[in-house]
């Protein structure tokens, strides 16, 4: 069957049998969340700042988004104080089943909360929302269609008017066999979210290109069992694109944000504390213990802010005061 990559992409993602309703994605790839619980310590302080800057609510909302297995949102109801913990109202909003052994003050829903007051977290969402395929040629950009079972691909029709605008505006194609992955759901999905957001923060974490270095030929890719695979769309395996956050943050303010931040995960896990720095040589001799505890520490740390790795992907922070 031959399909347009978002359709291919939803069937074997989030279809009846897909690869997200079946499978834990912790078995298939390291997110921050995985990677260490420094990551959910960081998210809490900054939905600290959040309650100060919205006069500490009665109820404060914390909101994880394409939530998997509800790590995220476990460790920071785990790390919170007692007082702070109380006022949180936390939902993970996820297609797949609740996890059975999730702390029941966690509310599992397949949509985002209206009315949110308090902090989003969008983790590795938006690189999931499905994307339609285009490839230029001499007489302008088409459509790729890929079959379901093995992966090949051959071109289709235009592209509809609303996504040629799209990529005339966020991803022009200059050469014949250069690619482009067409965010406009994308777009849609985080305008949803800021509509949602009464007052407080949304932050969305993604691999991102900018406008004027987007990758030429596209960056489709498959991950299964720790390894990256070929994105065949047989639901066998992840597929994703790194998402357009540039794109996103407009849509994001035509849907209501205030302010808005674009940087890397990097800087903005620095500002929230997470320096990677090795503890001094001379603690080892004086307090072992504490020393090799501060150096597994400053390891976790350094791979949560490695430019070339976590650290590299992009953070859009959205806000309506
Ligand atoms: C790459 S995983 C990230 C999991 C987690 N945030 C983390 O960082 O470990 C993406 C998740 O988004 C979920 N997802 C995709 N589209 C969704 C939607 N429209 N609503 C809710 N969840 C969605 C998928 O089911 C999947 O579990």
């Amino acid at each position: 069957m031959w399909l347009t990559w978002r359709a291919a992409m939803e069937h074997a993602l989030y279809g009846e049998s897909g690869f997200y309703l079946r499978e834990r994605p912790s078995g298939h790839f390291r997110t921050s969340v995985g990677a260490s619980p420094l990551f959910a310590e960081a998210v809490l302080r900054e939905l600290v700042a959040v309650d100060e800057a919205l006069g500490r609510p009665d109820v404060l909302d914390l909101v994880d988004i394409g939530a998997g297995e509800g790590g995220l949102a476990t460790g920071v109801l785990a790390a919170a104080p007692p007082s702070l913990r109380r006022r949180l109202r936390v939902t993970a909003v996820e297609l797949a089943p609740r996890p059975p052994a999730l702390p029941g003050e966690i509310a599992w829903s397949r949509a985002a909360p209206d009315g949110i007051c308090g902090l989003v977290l969008a983790n590795e969402w938006l690189d999931n929302i499905p994307v339609d395929i285009v490839e230029q040629t001499v007489t302008g950009p088409r459509l790729v269609l890929v079959n379901v079972i093995d992966g090949e691909e051959r071109l289709g029709g235009r592209p509809g008017e609303a996504d040629l605008a799209w990529l005339n505006r966020w991803w022009p194609m200059r050469l014949t066999g250069e690619r482009a992955e067409i965010g406009r759901p994308r777009d849609r999905a985080w305008a949803s979210v800021i509509v949602r957001l009464a007052r407080g923060r949304a932050i969305a974490i993604d691999y991102a290109h900018a406008v004027d270095d987007r990758p030429p030929y596209g960056t489709l890719a498959g991950y299964r069992d720790g390894s990256m695979v070929a994105p065949v769309p047989d639901g066998s395996c992840d597929i994703t694109a790194h998402v357009a956050l540039d794109a996103c943050a407009a849509a994001g303010e035509s849907a209501g944000a205030v302010t808005t931040a674009l940087t890397t995960q990097r800087e903005a896990l620095r500002a929230l504390g997470i320096t990677g720095r090795r503890p001094p040589a001379e603690q080892a001799a004086a307090d072992p213990r504490g020393y090799l505890r501060a150096l597994a520490r400053s390891s976790e740390e350094a791979e949560l802010i490695a430019p070339g790795g976590l650290g590299g992907f992009g953070w859009l922070s959205q806000s309506r005061p």
